[in-house]
This record gives C-alpha cells, sequence and structure tokens, in this order.
C-alpha cells in the first residue's frame, strides 16, 4: 500500500499543524495500532478519511465545521499507551480509552466542545451511551471505522 503521508490532504496541516507539532503527538509513533500501524498513522488517516467523506459532503451543500472534525479526528485516539501491554493497558481498552484520550487532550490543548465531543464519542456503538451530537461526530466515528478495517486486514504483521 503506498504511503499515503505523500499525499496528505491540506485540510489536515491547515488544521492540525498545533497538534502535528506536540511532542505527545509525535511520540504515538511508538505505539502500535492495527497491524504495523502506529496510533500516530492511524490518527492521521482517520483524519484524511475523515476530510475525502467531507468532500463529497460539500458537493451536497453540507456544511461542517472542519476545524473541529481535523483536530478530533487527530486526537480521538491519544490515549498515550500501548493497547497490546497487558500490563500497561487500562482493562476493557475499547470501552474506556474515549475517555482517557479525552483527558490528555484537555490537559494538552484547548479544545472546544465540539472537539471534545468527537473525542469522546468515536466509539459508538459500542459505547452505547456516547450517540454522536453532531455530524462531525459521525464523520470520524464513520471514518475511523473503516480505516480500523482496513489497517487490520491490509497491514497485518507477516506472519
Ligand atoms: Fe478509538
Ligand atoms: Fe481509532
Amino acid at each position: 500500500m503506498k504511503d499515503f503521508k505523500q499525499n496528505l490532504h491540506p485540510g489536515i496541516r491547515k488544521h492540525g499543524s498545533e497538534i502535528l507539532e506536540h511532542e505527545r503527538f509525535k511520540s504515538m509513533k511508538d505505539f502500535k495500532q492495527h497491524g504495523c500501524v502506529s496510533v500516530h498513522d492511524h490518527c492521521l488517516r482517520v483524519a484524511q478519511t475523515s476530510l475525502r467523506i467531507n468532500d463529497t459532503l460539500k458537493k451536497l451543500r453540507m456544511n461542517l465545521n472542519e476545524r473541529a472534525m481535523v483536530r478530533g479526528a487527530l486526537l480521538h485516539d491519544y490515549f498515550l499507551y500501548d493497547w497490546h501491554d497487558k500490563e500497561k493497558r487500562k482493562k476493557l481498552h475499547g470501552f474506556y480509552h474515549p475517555g482517557v484520550a479525552l483527558k490528555n487532550a484537555e490537559r494538552d490543548f484547548e479544545l472546544t466542545k465540539r472537539e471534545k465531543n468527537i473525542i469522546k464519542q468515536h466509539m459508538f456503538p459500542l459505547t452505547i451511551t456516547k450517540i454522536p451530537t453532531n455530524r462531525e461526530s459521525w464523520v470520524v466515528s464513520i471514518a475511523d471505522k473503516w480505516c480500523s478495517l482496513v489497517e487490520t486486514i491490509r497491514m497485518r504483521k507477516p506472519s
């Protein structure tokens, strides 16, 4: 699969530069998400896919908050631990990591309510009580599921 970073959507740098340059965000290169994909690259990929969905929505005259969507997507998995490590990971990672990501993101960045909701709600319907309350949350949640599926199937470590 070709390196998606060669062809990054301009909206990622436009809205996400503060996050991309943060040392803790960069530290996510050391944590694996799916297969051989780091959490860092997974978050970039989710932001990229969200922007591509948004490009289509724009053609349908739907006007989403692109900045909140990019920042929420970049920070949606900002939990900052190796979830594969049984010693270090939180129990029931799938349920609890949105809350951990939000806490870390609030510590390191000034977030809007919409950005916080995107992070908190991205695991719906697994987190059944955290129903997306805005269109940006729906887009990021769908982009996350799509990227996770592709990463799991196409980027597995060779066995
Ligand atoms: Fe997640
Ligand atoms: Fe994710």
